[in-house]
């Protein structure tokens, strides 16, 4: 079998207080990947443990077989750049600028090119020339999501992604995730308090009681 994407083996990490111990989890390519767990639980936190912004008091992340805390700064910032790409509840794209403007800030910096077939799925493709200020909620999250698929990405992270999205609109986004990863071969790492999209995805985790278990 090929190298998995992502190997997490041993995390721990606190704040205040101990978040969570003994974590280890594997992302394999074309797998899609769920987690979890109550509001500050630290799902979010694992999450930007998984995805370079913060190291664990404890244990190893290897990212594409790079061990990335390991990694000098300018090897990261092309990890982030070329290989991952990260979706947040809250976007964050530039008000004054059109839709397909804000997409080609990231092609340009990631060397990749925009397709039409994606911004048809996401159903934005005749909002292109509109500005995000003049664009609703749902509509400015699927152009963000446009912009992170636009560069490629080899594993996705997203952080609650529909958290904010009516229910049709959650399963279009999903729909589109999922069809990247299998068509892509990347791995997505989502993290969501939905059990109708953590059900979707081929393996699911849960973080309780400062640990992270598979779930059956
Ligand atoms: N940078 C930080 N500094 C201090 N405490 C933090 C920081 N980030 C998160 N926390 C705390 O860690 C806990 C878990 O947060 P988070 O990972 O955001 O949980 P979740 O995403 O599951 O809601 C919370 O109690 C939060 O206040
Ligand atoms: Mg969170």
């Amino acid at each position: 079998m090929s190298q998995p994407l992502l190997s997490a083996t041993g995390i721990a990490h606190s704040f205040d207080t101990e978040l969570f111990s003994n974590v280890d989890l594997t992302l394999n390519s074309a797998q899609s990947i769920a987690i979890v767990g109550r509001s500050g639980s630290g799902k979010s936190t694992l999450l930007h443990i998984f995805s370079t912004f913060i190291k664990p008091d404890e244990g190893t992340v290897t990212l594409l077989n790079k061990d990335i805390y390991a990694l000098k700064d300018e090897a990261v910032e092309a990890v982030r750049r070329f290989e991952i790409g990260i979706i947040f509840q809250f976007h964050y794209l530039f008000k004054g600028m059109s839709a397909m403007e804000n997409i080609e800030v990231a092609t340009m910096l990631s060397g990749s090119h925009i397709e039409d077939a994606l911004l048809e799925k996401l159903e934005i493709k005749e909002l292109m020339d509109q500005k995000i200020g003049e664009l609703s909620g749902g509509q400015q999250q699927r152009v963000s999501i446009a912009r992170v698929l636009s560069k490629k990405p080899r594993i996705i992270f997203a952080d609650e992604p529909t958290g904010n999205l009516d229910k049709e609109t959650a399963e279009l986004v999903m729909d589109v995730l999922l069809d990247y990863v299998k068509e892509t071969g990347a791995g997505l790492v989502l993290v969501t308090h939905d059990e109708t999209m953590s059900s979707r995805c081929d393996t699911r985790y849960r973080l309780e009681d400062k640990v992270l278990r598979e779930i059956e």
